[in-house]
């Protein structure tokens, strides 16, 4: 069998980028392959702002193929940032093929290192001015410091609140590692690509973007820092969204990459925190507020979900994660509570097949809560904006 790096560069010289029309390896977008002697792989591949982010993930599973490598790392740059390195760069090997005999690895191609430590010196990032998108409306984040608080099922519900209200809506996940929009929303197709812009998927009166119609399933997640607001531009700038009023942004938990590149790409014109009433629930939401407070993204207050569960014998709710939760927090921060969201099995149940409560159960305690934090959203923003 022919040499790993050999068998590396042959099968990326296979991997065109859309936008170009040349292999990576031609075009010398692929810097600094290394490999270790268990199959270890790591490579930098220079992503231009206008390039397919797909190519990442074609670059990585083209490498994750080949027979003997056990792991395989792909440092993402911006050719912009990169400082050019010609003495180990690859020169074009289209027709390095696999069953070649074995040659030396021209003009110092990659190198095959024991070790994977010697990461490249980074250049800080230039911090990007926001863009504004006029046409998307109101920006809404909604957020939380933790997972699994609910903050997808309050962001979907929300958002179909606000269409019933006769508003016109869009949400884009920004869950990036842990796209669930659309299992949520029961729609999962590749969407359509026009004049060179996606069409958004629709359900229940919204449109949606999320990375989860763009990649494959069960893929693991290797987006980093420059990745992700890469993405998140491209949701905003390469998407056909027409004309909204809302715009919510279904933002991962933490107040990492996600939340700096949302307000560095666009202005957010409200954040949603969303709660559960327990302490460290709590605790981490307070780390949210303070995170947009400090970006300047003005909070519009609080939802607190899983508040209660009524019995369905005596009518009575239970407290079931502790209560006062999202009051407290609210008061902490000053920030008005906009609503409390039971916990209802149907919520979840509704969550896994698509059918979100405010449409499945408009009746129901839930549904009327997110009914209600809609009006607020809509009455803190009107207050702010007009
Ligand atoms: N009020 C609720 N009652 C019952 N189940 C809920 C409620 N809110 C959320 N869930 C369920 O909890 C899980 C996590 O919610 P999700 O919205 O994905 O949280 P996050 O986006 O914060 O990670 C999902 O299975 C969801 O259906
Ligand atoms: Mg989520």
């Amino acid at each position: 069998m022919a040499a790993l790096m050999e068998r590396i560069t042959g099968t990326l010289a296979g991997i065109r980028n859309p936008r170009t029309g040349a292999d990576v390896m031609a075009a010398e977008q692929v810097r600094d392959i290394a490999t270790t002697v268990d199959g270890k792989v790591r490579l930098t591949l220079l992503l231009a702002p206008d390039d397919d982010a797909t190519l990442v993930r074609d670059v990585r599973q083209a490498i994750e193929a080949l027979d003997g490598v056990t792991d395989v790392r792909v440092d993402v740059r911006d050719p912009a940032q990169s400082t050019p390195t010609p003495a180990r760069r690859a020169p074009a090997a289209p027709n390095a093929s696999m069953n070649q005999p074995k040659a030396p690895a021209a003009g110092g191609m990659g190198r095959a290192l024991p070790v994977m430590d010697s990461a490249p010196a980074k250049a800080p990032p230039k911090v990007p001015e926001p863009v504004a998108y006029p046409h998307l409306g109101r920006v809404i984040a909604v957020s939380s410091g933790k997972g699994g608080v609910g903050k997808s099922t309050v962001a979907v519900n929300l958002a179909i609140a606000l269409a019933k209200a006769g508003h016109r809506v869009g949400i884009m996940d920004a869950d990036i590692y842990g796209p669930n929009l659309p299992l949520m929303l029961g729609v999962d197709a590749a969407p359509a690509v026009r004049d060179e812009k996606i069409i958004p998927l629709e359900a229940y009166g919204i449109k949606i973007i999320s990375l989860g119609f763009l990649i494959e399933k069960d893929q693991p997640a290797i987006w980093r820092g420059p990745i992700v607001m890469k993405i998140i531009t491209q949701f905003l700038r390469d998407v056909n969204w027409g004309q909204l009023d809302y715009f919510l942004v279904d933002m991962p938990p933490g107040t990492g990459d996600a939340q700096l590149s949302l307000v560095q790409a666009t202005p957010v014109h409200g954040a949603v925190i969303v709660t559960t009433p327990q302490q460290v629930a709590v605790g981490d939401a307070l780390r949210g507020v303070k995170m947009f407070e400090r970006t300047g993204v003005p909070v519009l207050g609080i939802v607190e979900n899983m508040s209660w569960f009524e019995n369905p014998e005596t009518g009575k709710p239970i407290a079931v994660f502790g209560s006062g939760g999202g009051e407290r927090l609210a008061k902490e921060c000053d920030l008005p509570l906009l609503g409390q969201v039971p916990l209802d099995p149907r919520i979840q149940e509704g969550g896994d097949t698509g059918r979100p409560i405010v449409h499945a159960e408009p009746e129901s305690k839930a549904a009327k809560a997110i009914g209600q934090v809609a009006q607020r959203v809509i009455e803190r923003l009107a207050a702010r904006h007009g």
